[in-house]
C-alpha cells in the first residue's frame, strides 16, 4: 500500500472500470462479466439506491404488442423529439436495437406487467407515434409504474449472478490521464474506510447519471450531481449540448416528486383554473400526450396569463379520478402513494397538483454510437479519447438532442450501457490486454484536491452556496429563457461559483465525511451549472428545450450543430466554447437520413 500525506493508496490493476451502477453501468458491467474481463463497478451509492430505481412509465421499444409499431416510426419520432439535434446514426442503432435489450431484459427476470395474452403491456407516452405521426403508439414497456426498479434490481442480480465485482459507497474524484491524453484509470476515496484507491485500467465507462441538483426543482435525487462530467472537464474534455435541460411536465408542486407521464398515456389529463384541457389548443393532435418540452411551456403559458390553479395561481391540475380504480391500481399504484405523501390528493377523488420540474441532462460528456468518448481534433474529424467511454445521462451520443422523448433514457441506458462493453470486449480482442501504465504521480492532483477541501476553513457553508446556485438557475434557466435572463445568470453564476474559496468544512475525517462528500459534489454541480448557462446564453434560436424567447424559432443554417463546452478550472471565466456538426447520415441503407421539418404534435 502506498501513502501520499496521510492517505492510504491501495492500487487495483483492471480491464474495465465502470463508474456508476444505475442502469447504464450496470449494463455495461454486467457485459463486461459475461465477456470473461476484469472488470469493477465503483459507485458512490449502493447500486439498488442509483438513480434509475426512480424511473416510473416504461422503457421504449417498438413491440408492436399492443398497437402496431416498428423502429422506423420509433426512429422517425426520436429525431422529431430531438428537433433534429440528435445524431441520426446513433439514433437509428437505438431504435433497432431496442427490442432485442427489451426482450434480454424479460429473459434476465424484469417482471414486466403483461397484457391478457401474457405479453409486455406496453402503453402510450408523449410523442409516440404510428406511421410517422398519424396517431399514437403504445410503445412504453412497463412494469406497472416503478419500470427503473424493476430494471435496476434485475440488473443487480444479474451482476452478481456473473461474478461481477463491486466497490460500494467509492466517491470518483477523478480520471487518470496519461501524457498522450489517454484514459488509463481513476480514483476513488472509500467513504467507509476512509482510504484511497487508484484503478489501473486499459478503459473506463462513465456512468454517472445527470447533473439534475443544479436546480432548485427537481425530480432528481440529490446524488444527481453529475461527478462523472465534471470529472470529464477537470480532464480537460468538452460537455455536449448542456444547455438543454428537460422539464418534466408533471412533478408535484411544491416537493418536485415525479408523476410518471404514464398517467397520461393511460388516460389522465391537464386543466387550468377554468378546467379547460388546455393542451388541445397547444398540440391539437397529440394533446396531453405531446412532446414534453411542448407540454412544459403550455402550461407555463397558462400559468403566466393567470390561469393557474391554487392560491398562487402558480400550478395546473393533472386528473386521474376519471380513470377506472382498478387500472390506478394495477397500473398505477406508485404514483398513487407519492401524490398521497407528497401532495395529501386521494388520485382517485381530486387531481395532483403539478408544475414543470427539472428532469433530464439531455446534453452530457460526446460519444459517438458505440459509446466511446469524442474530442474535437483541429481541422479533422472528431477523434475517440483512448480508454473512455461514458453512457446513459452521463453521455450524449447524442439520441436525445434537443428534447427526450418519455422512456428513451431507460432504453438509452440498456442499449448504451450493452454497446459500451461490446465495444470495450473488441477493443481488448484487437489491441491485447495490456493496460497501459500509470503516469508518473498519478492520482497525486486528485489528492491535492481532496486534501484542500477537506481542510477548508472559509466562513459559507455547502448549503448556502449551493441553495444559491440552485435559485439562480431555476430562475435564470428555466423553461422560457431570454437574453437579459441568461446573460443576467452567466454572471450570477460566476460570483456565486467564486464563494466555493470561501467555503468551509466541518469535519476533517475521511471516514463517512458527508460535509465533504457534498462539497465536492457542489464543486461538480458548479461546473457543471457554469457550463450550462454559457451555452444557453449562446445558443440564439429556440430548439426542443431551449425556447428562447428572444429567438423564438428554430435556425438550422446558424445552430444546427452540437455546443460544446469546455470548464477545467484553471483559469478564471474558464468556459469556452466550440461547435460540432450534426451526424445528419444513417449507419445502414435500411432507413434513410429523416429531413428537418416544422415540429408540430
Ligand atoms: O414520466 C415518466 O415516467 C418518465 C419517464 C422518462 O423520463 O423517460
Amino acid at each position: 500500500m502506498a501513502t501520499k500525506g496521510d492517505y492510504k493508496i491501495i492500487d487495483h490493476t483492471y480491464d474495465v472500470v465502470v463508474v456508476g451502477a444505475g442502469g447504464a453501468g450496470l449494463r455495461a458491467t454486467l457485459g463486461l462479466s459475461m465477456a470473461g474481463l476484469k472488470a469493477a463497478c465503483v459507485t458512490k451509492v449502493f447500486p439498488t439506491r442509483s438513480h434509475t430505481v426512480a424511473a416510473q412509465g416504461g422503457i421504449g421499444a417498438s413491440l408492436g404488442n399492443m398497437s402496431e409499431d416498428k423502429w422506423q416510426w420509433h426512429m422517425y419520432d426520436t429525431v422529431k423529439g430531438s428537433d433534429w439535434l440528435g445524431d441520426q446514426d446513433a439514433i437509428e442503432y437505438l431504435c433497432k436495437n431496442a427490442t432485442t435489450a427489451v426482450y434480454e431484459l424479460e429473459h434476465f427476470g424484469v417482471p414486466f406487467s403483461r397484457t391478457e395474452e401474457g405479453k409486455i403491456y406496453q402503453r402510450p407516452f408523449g410523442g409516440h407515434t404510428q406511421n410517422y405521426g398519424e396517431s399514437m403508439a403504445h410503445r412504453a414497456c412497463a412494469a406497472a409504474d416503478r419500470t427503473g426498479h424493476a430494471i435496476l434490481h434485475t440488473l443487480y442480480q444479474q451482476c452478481l449472478k456473473h461474478k461481477a465485482q463491486f466497490f460500494i459507497e467509492h466517491f470518483a474524484m477523478d480520471l487518470i490521464m496519461d501524457d498522450e491524453g489517454a484514459c488509463v484509470g481513476v480514483m476513488t476515496w472509500d467513504l467507509e474506510t476512509g482510504e484511497i484507491h487508484r484503478f489501473n485500467s486499459r478503459h473506463v465507462i462513465l456512468a454517472t447519471g445527470g447533473c439534475g441538483r443544479v436546480f432548485f426543482s427537481c425530480t432528481s435525487a440529490h446524488t444527481c450531481t453529475g461527478d462523472g462530467n465534471a470529472m470529464a472537464l477537470r480532464a480537460g474534455l468538452p460537455l455536449q449540448d448542456m444547455e438543454f435541460i428537460q422539464f418534466h411536465p408533471t412533478g408535484i408542486y411544491g416537493s418536485g416528486c415525479l408523476i410518471t407521464e404514464g398517467v397520461r398515456g393511460e388516460g389522465g389529463y391537464l386543466t387550468n383554473s377554468e378546467g379547460e384541457r388546455f393542451m388541445e389548443r397547444y398540440a391539437p393532435s397529440a394533446k396531453d400526450l405531446a412532446s414534453r418540452d411542448v407540454v412544459s411551456r403550455a402550461m407555463t403559458v397558462e400559468v403566466r396569463e393567470g390561469r393557474g390553479i391554487g392560491k398562487e395561481k402558480d400550478h395546473i391540475n393533472l386528473h386521474l379520478e376519471h380513470l377506472d380504480p382498478d387500472v390506478i391500481h394495477k397500473r398505477l399504484p406508485g404514483i398513487s402513494e407519492t401524490a398521497k405523501i407528497f401532495a395529501g390528493v386521494d388520485v382517485t377523488k381530486e387531481p395532483i397538483p403539478v408544475i414543470p420540474t427539472v428532469h433530464y441532462n439531455m446534453g452530457g460528456v460526446p460519444t459517438n454510437y458505440q459509446g466511446e468518448v469524442l474530442r474535437p481534433k483541429k481541422g479533422k474529424e472528431d477523434e475517440v479519447c483512448p480508454g473512455l467511454f461514458a453512457a446513459g445521462e452521463a453521455a450524449s451520443a447524442s439520441v436525445h438532442g434537443a428534447n427526450r422523448l418519455g422512456t428513451n433514457s431507460l432504453i438509452d441506458l440498456v442499449v448504451f450501457g450493452r454497446a459500451t462493453a461490446l465495444r470495450a470486449a473488441e477493443l481488448i480482442e484487437k489491441e491485447g490486454e495490456h493496460v497501459k501504465p500509470l503516469p508518473k504521480n498519478a492520482g497525486e492532483e486528485a489528492i491535492a484536491r481532496l486534501d484542500k477541501m477537506r481542510h477548508a476553513k472559509g466562513k459559507l457553508k455547502t448549503g448556502e452556496i449551493r441553495l444559491e446556485m440552485q435559485k439562480t438557475m431555476q430562475s435564470n434557466c428555466a423553461v422560457f429563457r431570454t437574453k437579459d435572463l441568461l446573460a443576467e445568470g452567466v454572471k450570477k453564476i460566476e460570483t456565486v461559483s467564486k464563494k466555493m474559496s470561501s467555503i468551509g468544512i466541518s469535519d476533517r475525517s475521511m471516514i463517512w465525511n458527508t460535509d465533504l462528500v457534498e462539497a465536492l459534489e457542489l464543486d461538480n454541480l458548479m461546473a457543471q451549472a457554469q457550463v450550462t448557462i454559457a451555452s444557453a446564453n449562446a445558443r440564439q434560436e429556440s430548439r426542443g428545450a431551449h425556447a428562447h424567447e428572444d429567438y423564438p424559432d428554430r435556425d438550422d443554417k446558424k445552430w444546427m450543430k452540437h455546443t460544446l463546452a469546455y470548464n477545467d478550472g484553471k483559469a478564471k471565466g474558464s468556459v469556452k466554447l466550440g461547435y460540432r456538426k450534426v451526424h445528419t447520415y444513417t449507419l445502414t441503407d435500411e432507413v434513410e437520413y429523416i429531413k428537418p421539418k416544422k415540429r408540430v404534435y
